[in-house]
């Protein structure tokens, strides 16, 4: 199991008492996709920030490969746990060129790199030479998601928390970039947790679904994988 949590809570400090996350039992496999799918204000999102390790809960237990973890993590929890966001956005430091953004992973996590081999590789994220100098705001959505999931992958993470990241991008770019995670999976044994309010996304994509309905997690079973 390489994440697993155990009656997960969390409720934000001017929520008046509502329970965004309630006592959460969430596991992920390796190389699995399990969806996380509910209404508008079910708690997705904030289940997802906890387990990227971006907010503490308030109650409950996380680990990662039976290891307790909790925020902010730390070595190979930090770098084996990543969130790719709706808004790619607000991964990117809007002053800097795209070129300083990308090579940042690899200078964190001393990745052996060159401006040609990232050229390359970027190649297959639909991204060239002529984007690495422009700042996010002079990159259209798609671009920049793409970007953002390049940048992400390029740290090989164990697991990622995909929240709703293909939502505001037209149905091409939504096809590209599931077919990147879908190969990546299939070559890398990766585990994807998906936030989608789209059922149909969360059919094709996941081999388990969990519902979540005000802030509580029920699993139910979804086709399996297409991969
Ligand atoms: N920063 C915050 N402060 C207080 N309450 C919050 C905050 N962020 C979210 N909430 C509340 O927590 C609950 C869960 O929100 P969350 O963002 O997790 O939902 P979601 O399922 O991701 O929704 P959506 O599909 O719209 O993204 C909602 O009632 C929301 O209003
Ligand atoms: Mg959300």
């Amino acid at each position: 199991m390489i994440l697993q949590t155990e009656k997960l809570t969390y409720k934000y400090p001017n929520s008046h008492g509502h329970t965004a996350v309630d006592q959460a039992d969430i596991s992920l496999h390796k190389g699995e996709t399990v969806g996380l799918f509910g209404e508008s204000g079910s708690g997705k999102s904030t289940l997802g920030l906890i387990l990227a390790g971006l907010i503490k809960p308030t109650s409950g237990m996380l680990r990662h490969n039976g290891e307790k973890i909790s925020a902010p993590y730390k070595g190979a929890h930090r770098r084996g746990i990543q969130i790719l966001f709706q808004h790619p956005e607000i991964s990117f430091n809007p002053a800097l060129i795209l070129l300083k953004s990308m090579t940042e992973p690899y200078n964190i996590y001393a990745l052996p790199y060159s401006y040609s081999s990232l050229l390359e590789y970027l190649k297959h994220y639909g991204l060239y030479e002529e984007h690495l100098y422009r700042t996010p705001a002079q990159l259209s959505g798609g671009e920049l998601q793409r970007a953002a999931l390049a940048r992400i992958l390029a740290i090989q993470p164990e697991v990622i928390v995909l929240d709703e990241p293909t939502s505001m991008l037209d149905v091409i770019t939504q096809v590209q970039i599931m077919n990147i995670l879908k190969d990546y999976q299939s070559k890398n044994n990766v585990s994807y947790i998906l936030i989608s309010h789209n059922r149909i996304l969360c059919e094709k994509m996941c081999g388990r679904i969990y519902k979540v309905e005000n802030g509580v997690f029920t699993e139910e079973y979804g086709r399996p994988t297409d991969k």
